[in-house]
């Protein structure tokens, strides 16, 4: 029996100054006026739209990416959360984190970001060094770091994440270390540490930059970091994510635990659980912000949508609950897809016998070989 588990917003706001050479996600540089207004408005309609998908439920958690959703000043945030609230109920002590970019705040916004409701900051950092900052084509240097991230403390915010990139052109374990003490001295909650990639379509995948690490300095350079922030108080809890104790991210947690979330915005995922219906709904937008917002709160801004079949569910929810370092209890299996645990049995005893999980009654764990080789263990559950 399928039943409706927490539900998170997730706000797409598509804009970036100007668009990193290393950067896949749906971000388009600003040419000429940005529609800032227009695009709060399309973000209601496309709101709107979606109710009916989760008329009664509670939002939990509200997370605004980009892109650099910073470049909305406070009022327009305030518009939207104002807006969103008189349509769909958010709970009240609902986790609500907005991606910031260095380089796109002075001194000032951070009390009206707070005063709008946003209680949880993204600062998009990945690197205190000024020479790889300007090798990643970062518009900020780390003077701007500083000065940002103090200024939100002045502000008022204690909950906030340090995104960092590792395994840099150039970058040997001392420096990339060095980023992290850097990082940790501003007492962030939460810091997301991420290995640079060469992602497929970017200015970095056509011509990679030189002096990029070797596969093994990158894991050494990856390992240091990691003993350096557990040193330093922070529990790792996903792949890529690490908390100070009580301070895990409860909107990525969802993601993770396989729980719902509406996708507004351009580009934005929804997955959605119907009771009613017993499925689990994938839907996604048009991805080009002009095509988004000339049919938000219309059927022509979906890119698609698709109810999942049994072995998509599966594969779906091991794709992200094994990114868990603890893993997940074996009965969220079955709440979150429906199906029973043999559904998955086969798999799941050849991964086991691989060395790659640890499986019990109580809960399913990726073991440290697993997690070094996590695409080969989900490629035994596709
Ligand atoms: C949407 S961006 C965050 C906020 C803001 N746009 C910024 O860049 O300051 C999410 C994070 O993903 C990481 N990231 C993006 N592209 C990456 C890549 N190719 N390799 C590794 N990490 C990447 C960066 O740390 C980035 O801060
Ligand atoms: S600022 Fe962030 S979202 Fe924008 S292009 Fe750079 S990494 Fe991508």
């Amino acid at each position: 029996m399928l039943t409706p588990p927490p539900l998170s917003l997730y706000v797409h706001l598509p804009w970036c100054v100007r668009k990193c050479p290393y950067c896949d996600f749906n971000s388009h540089g600003t040419k000429g006026e940005t529609p800032f207004a227009d695009y709060i408005d399309g973000l209601i309609r496309d709101l709107e739209f979606d109710l009916p998908l989760v008329w009664g439920r509670t939002v939990q958690t509200i997370f605004f990416g980009g892109g650099t959703p910073s470049l909305f000043a406070p009022a327009f945030i305030d518009d939207f959360l104002q807006r969103a609230s008189a349509r769909i109920r958010i709970a009240p002590e609902a986790e609500v984190t907005l991606e910031t970019n260095p380089g796109t705040v002075e001194h000032g916004p951070f009390k009206g970001y707070l005063a709008a409701g946003v209680n949880r900051l993204s600062f998009g950092v990945q690197s205190f060094d000024d020479g790889c900052l300007q090798r990643l084509g970062r518009i900020h240097s780390s003077g701007d770091v500083e000065r940002a991230i103090a200024s939100a403390c002045d502000a008022g915010y204690e909950n906030f994440n340090i995104d960092l990139m590792c395994a840099l052109p150039d970058q040997d374990a001392a420096m990339a270390c060095h980023d992290v003490e850097r990082a940790m001295a501003f007492s962030p909650t939460h810091l997301s540490h991420y290995e640079l990639t060469l992602e497929p379509n970017t200015a970095f995948a056509a011509r990679p930059p030189e002096g990029l690490p070797s596969h093994d300095d990158a894991a050494d350079i990856q390992d240091a970091c990691h003993a350096m922030l557990r040193a330093g108080g922070f529990e790792h809890y996903e792949t890529s994510a690490f908390a100070k104790p009580g301070q895990a991210c409860r909107h990525n947690l969802n993601y993770w635990q396989f729980g719902d979330y509406l996708g507004i915005g351009a580009g934005a995922h929804a997955k959605i659980t119907s009771g009613a219906e017993q499925h689990v709904l994938r839907r996604w937008k048009h991805k080009h912000p002009a095509m988004w917002m000339a049919h938000a709160g219309s059927a022509a801004a979906i890119g698609g949508d698709e109810v999942l079949k049994a072995d998509r569910l599966a594969f779906d929810f091991m794709l992200n609950a094994l990114r868990l370092q603890d893993g997940f209890p074996t009965a969220l299996f079955t709440k979150r897809t429906g199906l029973p645990l043999t559904a998955i049995a086969p798999a799941l005893s050849k991964a086991v016998d691989t060395g790659w999980l640890l499986a019990d009654e109580a809960r399913i764990t990726p073991t440290p070989l697993g997690r070094r080789f996590l695409n080969d263990v989900l490629g035994l559950f596709i």
